[in-house]
């Protein structure tokens, strides 16, 4: 990484969501101040600031991070995924884990639940079959003041079984073409 200078801002380009974004950042700027002020993606939220709450989780090349815990130009270069990536048609439809946690009320005020998605999300593409045990265990590291987290574990659990169900029917275009029959 080259050396900046600490008083100046800085060029940061990298992917968001599948689209190339740039801005300007403080070499001390955090990713989550970067993302809401800088891009205007205010999906990802702020609660304690300080790596404890995981409201601010996002996907760095497909890992996960807490945004306020990343400098803004750590991710110079990188794929950043964030809660307005989850949509398949960006925001006109829910995602399958969006529409989960809409229908269990795995949510109340919203305030925690990107960072529950953007987990959820991380934790589905990587490990599909995942228990009901492990899925607690990297919710452990979010916080909610309001559901009790029960319904969040419901909604997670029927998510995962709609994605299951959905990758296991058959592609109709992956369909052996008929034979022509001619009399
Ligand atoms: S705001 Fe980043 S972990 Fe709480
Ligand atoms: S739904 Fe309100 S903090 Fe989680």
């Amino acid at each position: 990484m080259p050396r900046l200078t600490a008083d100046r801002r800085h060029p940061v380009s990298f992917t968001l969501n599948g689209k190339r974004v740039s801005g300007q950042a403080e070499p001390r700027m955090l990713l989550s101040d970067f993302l809401r002020h800088e891009i205007g993606a205010t999906g990802t939220h702020l609660g304690c600031e300080h790596g404890v709450c995981g409201a601010c989780t996002v996907q760095i090349d497909g890992g996960l991070a807490r945004a306020c815990l990343a400098l803004a130009v750590q991710t110079e270069g990188a794929e950043v995924r964030t809660v307005e990536g989850l949509s398949p048609d960006g925001g006109a439809t829910l995602s399958v884990l969006q529409n989960a946690f809409r229908e269990h009320h795995g949510l109340q005020c919203g305030f925690c639940t990107p960072g529950f998605l953007v987990t959820l999300d991380a934790l589905f593409r990587n490990e599909p079959h995942a228990s009901e045990d492990r899925i607690r265990e990297m919710l452990s590291g979010h916080l909610c003041r309001c559901t009790g987290y029960a319904p969040i574990i419901k909604a997670a659990l029927a998510a995962q079984a709609t994605l299951l169900a959905s990758a296991a029917k058959p592609d109709p275009d992956d369909a052996m073409p008929e034979e022509d029959v001619h009399a």
